[in-house]
């Protein structure tokens, strides 16, 4: 391949990367605040809600276009990841001896695939936990009515109960905490450099956007992380 389109299939790489992980970024806000509903102390009324809602998630026409596209940009990041990363190593210039990486840049930036393979990971467990057992038939036998008469699969009880649990509850919870950890350090380069790859690149912004994304990366998964903890140590035992 010429060099002009090898650069241009790269920069084209770091446009999808970025648009998809920016995405995926306002995924985990909408996905961060239907969770938050996991915190209502226990009641009948708490359970309709977080089920009425989950219901909602998985049957709304709109709702299940934004889902497909989260999917396709969870395997579309990944892979591109992957490829960017074997890139990266090849154009890495290994032999000069000013080559201090770890005093040109941040650890997060120069882990970012390392740190992304731990997120798919989780995304995988994570989603094998609580959405496959709701689209593929594990929840069938725990429908119910709720007091709006709305028929329900009961993933309240199932996501509850298993940080409740008292065995694996409180190592879910850990594992849980440590795939944030991952996302935090994630989120913390590549919020930045999502814009920047956009094109959003400019003395006037750049400071900002830098902060604005450091706030992102360490209070959403902070928010996430606390979730597991609550429902084993706070929440009252269903
Ligand atoms: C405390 C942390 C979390 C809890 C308790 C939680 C819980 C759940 C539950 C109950 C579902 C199935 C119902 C629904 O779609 O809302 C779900 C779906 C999902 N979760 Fe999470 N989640 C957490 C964090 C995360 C994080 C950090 C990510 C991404 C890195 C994530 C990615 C997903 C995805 C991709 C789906 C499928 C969504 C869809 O079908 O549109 N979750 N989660």
């Amino acid at each position: 391949m010429a060099k002009s389109a090898l650069l241009k299939s790269s920069l084209a790489k770091k446009y999808w990367m970025a648009f998809t992980g920016l995405f995926l970024g306002l995924f985990l806000v909408g996905h961060l605040f239907g969770n938050l509903q996991l915190l209502i102390p226990v009641s009948e009324g708490a359970r309709d809600q977080f089920n009425e809602y989950a219901l909602f998630m998985t049957t709304n026409p709109a709702v299940k276009v934004l889902s497909y596209l989260t999917y396709l940009s969870i395997i579309f990041h990944a892979i591109d990841g992957v490829l960017l990363t074997i890139h990266n190593r090849k154009a890495r210039p290994q032999g000069y001896v000013n080559f201090k990486p770890s005093t040109n840049s941040m650890w997060s930036s120069r882990n970012m695939g390392i740190l992304g393979t731990i997120i798919l990971a989780f995304i995988v467990v994570h989603m094998t936990m609580f959405w496959g057992e709701m689209k593929f038939g594990g929840l069938d036998d725990t429908v119910y009515t709720t007091a709006n008469g709305e028929e329900v699969k009961d993933l309240y009880t199932l996501t509850i109960k298993t940080f409740q649990d008292a065995q694996y509850g409180l190592l879910w919870a850990i594992a849980y905490a440590f795939a944030m950890l991952a996302i935090g350090f994630h989120l913390s380069h590549g919020f930045s450099s999502g814009f920047q790859s956009l094109g959003v690149n400019h003395p006037k912004y750049n400071g900002f956007i830098k902060k604005l994304g450091m706030a992102f990366a360490v209070l959403v998964p902070l928010a996430f992380a606390v979730i597991p903890f609550y429902i084993h140590f706070v929440l009252e035992k269903i």
